[in-house]
This record gives C-alpha cells, sequence and structure tokens, in this order.
C-alpha cells in the first residue's frame, strides 16, 4: 500500500534525523524518548514528593508456587517495596517456548480485594513496565525526576495491579513472533492469565483490562477474548479502559482529519509562520477534513462514516504538521505538545532500567534478553503496511466489533483522551466514537459537557456517559493519561472498578 509506505517513510526518516533509534514498526512507542536539546536539565513535571514507607509485614500471595517470582528489592528504589512479583509465565503450561513477562503488585490498602486489574501500554511493540515504572505503578519515576518517589495515584490503592508485556516480541517476554491479528495474541494472553491466576491462586476476581495507545486495539481485544472464555472462576470480566486509543481508524480520522483545529487550538507550542498556518488549513478544507468534522462529529451523528481507502496525496497533514513543528522545536514532544526543551532524563530511554543486570536480577527476567522500550522487531507480522493501521496486524478496528461487545457485556468501559496529545487527538477519539454503534445507537446522542473537577474545584477535563460508556477528555494533558492526569487517572479507575458514579 502506496500511503502506508509513504507514511512509514516520512516517519522513519524524521525519526532517524531526530537521531532515535528506528524501528517500522511501533509507531505510537517510541518517537520521543531520548534527551536531546543540549545539556540535560530535570525538568519537573508535577509537583509530587517522595514519601518513606513503613515495613511490610504479611504477605497475601506467597506461597511456594510464588516465591520464585517474589521481588525483594528495586535497585535505586529506596523504599520498602511491600509485596510484589514479577517474572515469565507460560501461555501454555509447561510450554516453555512462549512465556510472558508481568510484574504483580497486589492492593496495599484492601488486602481483601478481589479484583484484578491489568495494564497494557501501546506501541505495538511497547513494554507495559513503561505504565509500572511511570504511570500508575506504587512507586514511579516518570521522566524529568531525579530520583523514584511514591505514587500518591498508585492503582494499587484501589484494585490488585498486574502490568503484562504484551504480546511475545515485547520486551522480556520468550518466543518468535508469529501473530498476524489481535485475536491471536489476545489468545496467548488469555492462555497467560489463567496460568497466572492459577499459579497466584486467584479465583472468582473481577477482571479488569486497562492500557493506553496502540492499547486501544489490545484492550478490546483482550476483553472480549476473556469473555469469550465464559469462565466466570478465571474469566469473570468487570469493565475496560483505554487511554488515547487507537479505536478507530487512526490514520486518517484520529490523527489526519483533526491535527490542523488541534494547531490552532494550541497555537501557543506552534509557533508556524503565517505562510505554514494558511498552508494547513488550505490542505484541511481541500482534503474534505473540514467538512467530515462538520458533517460527523455530531451528536447524535447523522449516518456512519464512509470507509476510507488513503489519504490522497497532500492530504497526510499529521505527518506535515509533525515534520514541520520538528523543524522549528527540537524538543516537540507529540505525546505532549507543551514539552519545551531539554527533553526530560528518561530513565527508560537510552541505558534503561529494565536492562541493567541487577534490575534483570531483582525482577527475575532472563539475563541473556536485551531490554528496550519498545521492540525493535515487529510484533505483528501481518506484512509491512498491512491491516487498517498498516502496523501488519489484520484485526478489524476495535469500534466494528470488539468495543461494541465488551460495552454490551459490562456496560462499563472508559474511553479517555488527553488534549496534549498530537499522536492520538482528542476530537479524533470522539469522531472514532461517533462511527460506533453499541447498546442500539451510533455514537454518543449529545455531546459532552459535564465538567471533571480537580480537588481545588477548577475544571480539569470533560465527562460523558451513555449506555455504558464513560467519555473523557482530561485538558492540558498527554498522551500517557495516568502519569501526566494522575488524579483523574485516580477517579477513573474508581469509577471503572463500580466505586463511584461520576468523576
Ligand atoms: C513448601 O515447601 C517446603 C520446603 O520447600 C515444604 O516443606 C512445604 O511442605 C511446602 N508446602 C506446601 C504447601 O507444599
Ligand atoms: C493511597 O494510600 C496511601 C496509604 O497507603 C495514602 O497515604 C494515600 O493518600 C492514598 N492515596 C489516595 C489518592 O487516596
Ligand atoms: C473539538 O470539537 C469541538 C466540537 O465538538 C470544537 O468545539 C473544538 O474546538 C474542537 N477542538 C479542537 C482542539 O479541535
Ligand atoms: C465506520 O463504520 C463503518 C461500518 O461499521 C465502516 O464500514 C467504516 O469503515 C467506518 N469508517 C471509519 C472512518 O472508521
Ligand atoms: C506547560 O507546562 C508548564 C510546566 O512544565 C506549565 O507551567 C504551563 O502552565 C503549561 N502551559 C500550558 C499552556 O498548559
Amino acid at each position: 500500500m502506496l500511503l502506508q509506505n509513504t507514511l512509514y517513510s516520512v516517519l522513519l526518516s524524521l525519526l532517524v534525523s531526530n537521531g532515535v533509534l528506528a524501528s517500522p514498526f511501533g509507531r505510537f512507542g517510541d518517537i520521543n524518548r531520548r534527551p536531546k536539546g543540549g545539556p540535560s536539565k530535570v525538568k519537573q513535571l508535577l509537583e509530587r514528593e517522595p514519601q518513606a514507607k513503613q515495613q511490610s509485614t504479611q504477605f497475601k500471595y506467597l506461597s511456594n508456587a510464588t516465591s520464585a517470582f517474589q521481588v525483594k528489592s528495586m535497585p535505586d528504589f529506596s523504599f520498602d517495596i511491600g509485596e510484589m512479583y514479577s517474572g515469565l509465565i507460560p501461555v501454555k503450561s509447561g510450554d516453555t517456548s512462549k512465556e510472558v513477562f508481568f510484574v504483580f503488585q497486589p492492593n496495599v490498602v484492601n488486602p481483601n480485594d478481589k479484583t484484578l486489574t491489568i495494564w497494557l501500554n501501546g506501541g505495538p511493540g511497547c513494554s507495559s513496565l513503561e505504565g509500572f515504572f511511570q504511570e500508575n505503578g506504587r512507586f514511579v519515576w516518570p521522566p524529568g525526576y531525579d530520583a523514584p518517589f511514591e505514587n500518591p495515584y498508585a492503582w494499587t490503592n484501589l484494585t490488585n495491579m498486574l502490568w503484562v508485556e504484551h504480546p511475545i516480541g515485547v520486551g522480556f517476554n520468550k518466543g518468535t513472533p508469529t501473530a498476524t491479528t489481535e485475536e491471536q495474541v489476545s489468545s496467548d494472553f488469555v492462555g497467560f492469565l489463567k496460568n497466572f491466576e492459577t499459579t497466584f491462586g486467584i479465583e472468582n476476581y473481577k477482571i479488569y483490562v486497562t492500557g493506553e495507545s496502540y492499547a486501544g486495539r489490545y484492550v478490546p481485544y483482550v476483553s472480549a477474548a476473556v469473555l469469550n472464555q465464559k469462565d466466570k472462576n478465571y474469566f469473570d470480566l468487570g469493565g475496560s479502559m483505554m487511554y488515547d486509543p487507537c479505536i478507530g481508524q487512526y490514520d486518517t480520522v484520529q490523527e489526519d482529519t483533526v491535527v490542523v483545529p488541534f494547531i490552532k487550538a494550541n497555537q501557543q507550542f506552534f509557533p508556524f509562520s503565517a505562510s505554514q498556518m494558511s498552508s494547513l488549513e488550505k490542505s484541511h478544507k481541500s482534503c474534505g477534513y473540514d467538512t467530515y468534522i462538520d458533517t460527523y462529529l455530531q451528536f447524535p451523528p447523522p449516518k456512519k462514516q464512509p470507509a476510507i481507502a488513503a489519504s490522497k496525496s497532500g492530504c497526510g497533514l499529521f505527518n506535515t504538521a509533525y515534520n514541520e513543528i520538528s523543524n522549528i522545536n527540537e524538543c516537540f514532544n507529540v505525546y505532549d505538545v507543551n514539552q519545551t526543551c531539554p527533553t526530560p532524563v528518561d530513565q527508560l530511554g537510552d541505558n534503561p532500567y529494565f536492562n541493567r543486570a541487577d534490575v534483570k536480577a531483582a525482577f527475575h527476567a532472563p539475563s541473556t534478553t536485551t531490554w528496550t522500550e519498545c521492540s525493535n522487531n515487529n510484533v505483528f507480522v501481518g506484512g509491512y503496511g498491512r491491516g487498517p493501521e498498516g502496523e501488519g496486524d489484520l484485526s478489524a478496528d476495535s469500534i466494528q466489533k470488539v468495543l461494541p461487545q465488551v460495552l454490551e457485556a459490562t456496560n462499563r468501559v472508559i474511553v479517555g483522551n488527553g488534549d496534549y496529545d498530537m499522536i492520538i487527538i482528542t476530537n479524533g477519539t470522539l469522531l472514532a466514537i461517533q462511527n460506533m454503534t453499541w447498546n442500539g445507537d451510533l455514537g454518543f446522542q449529545s455531546k459532552p459537557a459535564t465538567p471533571v473537577l480537580l480537588p481545588d474545584g477548577s475544571s480539569g477535563g470533560v465527562q460523558h456517559q451513555e449506555r455504558g460508556l464513560l467519555w473523557t477528555e482530561s485538558f492540558k494533558t498527554g498522551h500517557m493519561g495516568p502519569e501526566y492526569a494522575p488524579y483523574i487517572a485516580y477517579k477513573q479507575v474508581q469509577w471503572l472498578l463500580g466505586q463511584i458514579d461520576t468523576l
């Protein structure tokens, strides 16, 4: 497919010219992780204080079967890390050819909690240890911090957390990628999950599947696979949540169609010349994107959106704009448009934490595997540029079937987007929702308008619920929702678990 090839070569040349290790796949994963733009000075993204932690006493999940997985220390983390496990568990018991790496941190507040919340990062090809280490784990070390700290909004306050490297080909996982569909990688996942649950004595728990970015495909497909097991002992799905997710036609609908209005709304971060701006606006019109938005970003939507074959030449406006802004601001971060130079130091970028020998030993990870945050090899092998997102992953977009299935089965799904994310744009995600039929209707029937209030009473975003779907827009928030808007993420988990009715 010419479109995808063109798109890749543009993006690849951007990646290479930025000095970032390029991988042909995993376009959501690895664009801006490494410091550049002069001597690195730590930029404080959020004000959060490190805290000391008292000694833990009892370990609920420690048994002969799990003791080999117990994590007793995390190098550089000067906390009592409490109860934590990690290691490899096979997809099929007794078969070591395919094994999946996980980190498990039980609920620290309520040991009797019978919920298990799974977190998946995207890519495809990126490791969910990013979520554990920088977004929603009990102890985190996000980019820009000199030291790790205890996360006041850790999801482990609310639920038992399981971060899983997904699929085969990612991180420490063992095995050679052979999958061409989401159905195949989800089948591996449920095999792993059953083995994990039996190892840890977990039965009759409510399962929640969450994640971000390309996990807009993983989360609904894994959730559907969990439902399809029809086994409440091990596979009782309670709901699902996805941040800045690739749920629809992502290149066109979630990026190209909406990128010019996004730039206009965020002009302070895009100091384009008048002629650059007018050329983008002209293309926005001539490519029909203005009409597309006027027609389909309506509540309720008038009808289904047409299938999109390929962008017309000159209409790949995301790449055009990204290229132009990267020439102006060498520290531009497509995941957080309000990032300025210097790029914050990232413990998962160069010389990543999880590739250290002492860390691998502490986490029971294979010592000979070279861990990178995003895989340098394809994790889907359906062919270069093939599949609806061009990732060699041939499954249909989530909005077509699996996301409606999960919604109708659980009536408890969150789709959220951050307004400072350029790689998956808020209004693009809304457009994708407006092309989804669930619980008897197409899209949202009324326009999202209810504020999400922050602790100080100010509005931090918009929330909207219809027919089991909670939509959230978070202001001033980048791609990684739990990292950039931890308070809102904490409330989202409370909603997901059924503890509150609105954020
Ligand atoms: C656990 O292992 C110990 C020694 O390795 C053994 O004595 C004990 O019986 C085992 N417990 C169970 C429940 O298997
Ligand atoms: C999480 O639990 C800890 C105590 O374990 C508490 O200090 C912290 O305030 C809790 N966070 C929230 C957001 O409630
Ligand atoms: C998103 O769409 C709404 C209409 O629903 C519009 O008012 C708003 O300006 C758009 N935002 C951006 C950033 O394009
Ligand atoms: C909208 O949904 C229809 C039918 O489900 C599908 O054929 C079409 O490709 C979708 N369009 C987009 C842009 O996702
Ligand atoms: C951009 O981020 C900085 C913190 O790094 C913050 O102080 C500032 O308010 C943000 N600007 C906008 C417009 O959100």
